[in-house]
């Protein structure tokens, strides 16, 4: 491991406006109140120190609950650096309040440039960092492709989301895959809850937030159907749209149907739909020829990781006129007079036109993220350059602190039903 250079040392936050930190501190406060099991692993941090001397870059986004796990890091004894994941879903108040009240650098702010996004994430290499805390795997492609030589210092990643993961496996497929990496995502504790319940409540949020449409007797059209898409469309149910599914995977696709959904192709469901919410992971899953098919009026959003799940320049191109009707609500005219509506720029709509997912689901997600660092440090040059799981033993443990802290109580098995598990002799 390398000593760090001057570069890291000098390192000079970059935030909206330091007057914004008092309400900032507020908020990840409030947002604290909600994460008792992030909260738990924090008190045990600040006694083990086991972060001690460890630089850890974590590029997320930089909202309430996020800072709550940049202070989990940081009361373990990390040097931490925040960056944000996504131009548009940093809370300015949020990043001043780390930055002054709680001594964590922070380069991001909302609606920053893709250019400064980039210069960000360079900013964060020279951080020369050993830990890789990542949501979307830009980091990390960057360290790999950009500045290799800092490889050695690293002792692995951790990433939050499904698309993140799915860069991290191709990846160790083509054999560039230069340290561990733990799929938080795939945790249990994360997206049965975060993926499902999260996106399902924020994307609606974020929606509504946007535009305040009603949309009971709406018919709203959910692009895929993985535990994103599945969590927006049971929400959308919930408030009385009729709701419309669109899959690739004919599994998932059943599993729609079977849960009270229409299923159809993306060109049909473009005729019909009001509201499009794309959650694929793909690249233009609404293209060129559904915007071609669109009612006037329609509205169109992404709550997908990347940006690219609409295609806009399609959108762009085909437009005659573009205005900003509202805070994350851009109005495409076409040359055919129809107007599609697309909010939060085809960004995540749910941290962009609103605050992301609550707290009480990011503290699953981010004991996830915590203990997992915790594996690599303490598991440093044991692990190989792969893809892991989060241990068992961590999801269960995670769970059942959070039914702790919700005041329930679960049974456990009897010696007799331990016994029955565990035996194939005893049948009918
Ligand atoms: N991803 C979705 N919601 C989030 C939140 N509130 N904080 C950080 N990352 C998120």
């Amino acid at each position: 491991m390398t000593s760090m250079t001057e570069n890291s040392t000098s390192l000079q936050p970059e935030i909206k406006d330091p007057a914004l930190a008092p309400q900032g501190k507020k908020q990840i406060e409030w947002a604290d109140r909600d994460m008792p099991v992030l909260s738990l692993i924090r008190q045990r941090f600040e006694k083990e120190q086991p972060f001690k001397g460890v630089r850890i870059v974590a590029c997320a986004h930089v909202t309430k609950e996020t800072a709550n796990l940049a202070r989990t890091l940081k009361a373990g004894g990390a040097n931490a650096l925040l960056i944000a994941s996504n131009p548009l879903s940093t809370q300015d108040d949020v990043a001043a309040s780390l930055v002054h009240d709680y001594g964590i650098p922070v380069c991001a702010i909302k609606g920053e440039s893709i250019e400064t996004y980039l210069k960000h994430v360079k900013q964060a290499l020279d951080f020369e960092p050993h830990i890789i805390l990542d949501d979307g795997s830009d980091v990390v492609a960057s360290l790999v492709k950009d500045r290799p030589e800092l490889i050695s210092n690293m002792m692995g990643s951790t990433e939050e989301t499904t698309t993140g993961i799915v860069r991290l496996e191709a990846m160790e497929k083509d054999g560039k895959l230069p340290w561990p990496a733990m799929a938080v995502n795939n945790a249990q504790t994360k997206h049965f809850f975060d993926n499902r319940y999260g996106t399902g409540q924020s994307t609606i949020d974020g929606i509504l937030r946007a535009t305040n449409i009603l949309l009971s007797g709406r018919t709203l059209v959910v692009v895929g159907y993985g535990w994103c898409g599945k969590g927006v469309a049971m929400r959308a149910k919930g408030l009385g749209a009729n709701v419309i599914v669109t899959e690739v995977n004919p599994v998932r696709a059943l599993e729609a149907t079977m849960d009270g959904f229409r299923v159809m192709p993306m060109l049909e469901a473009a005729v019909v739909g009001d509201v499009f919410v794309t959650v694929t992971g793909n690249r233009h899953v609404i293209d060129k020829h559904h915007f071609e098919k669109m009612k006037d009026g329609a509205i169109v959003c992404n709550s997908g990781h990347f940006d690219l799940e609409l295609n806009l320049d399609s959108l762009a191109a085909m437009a005659k006129e573009r205005d900003v009707l509202r805070p994350f609500m851009e109005q495409f005219t076409m040359k055919d007079g129809r107007r599609i509506l697309v909010l939060g720029e085809g960004r995540l709509v749910n941290l962009a036109a609103a605050e992301g997912h609550p707290a009480s689901v990011m503290d699953m997600s981010f004991a996830n993220q915590a203990l997992a660092v915790e594996h690599l440090v303490t598991n440093k040059g044991q692990l190989e350059n792969k893809v892991y799981e989060i241990p068992e033993d961590v999801d269960q443990e995670i769970a059942a602190l959070k039914l702790k802290a919700a005041g329930v109580a679960i049974d456990v098995l009897t010696p007799e039903m331990t016994e029955y598990m565990n035996s194939w002799e005893v049948g009918t």
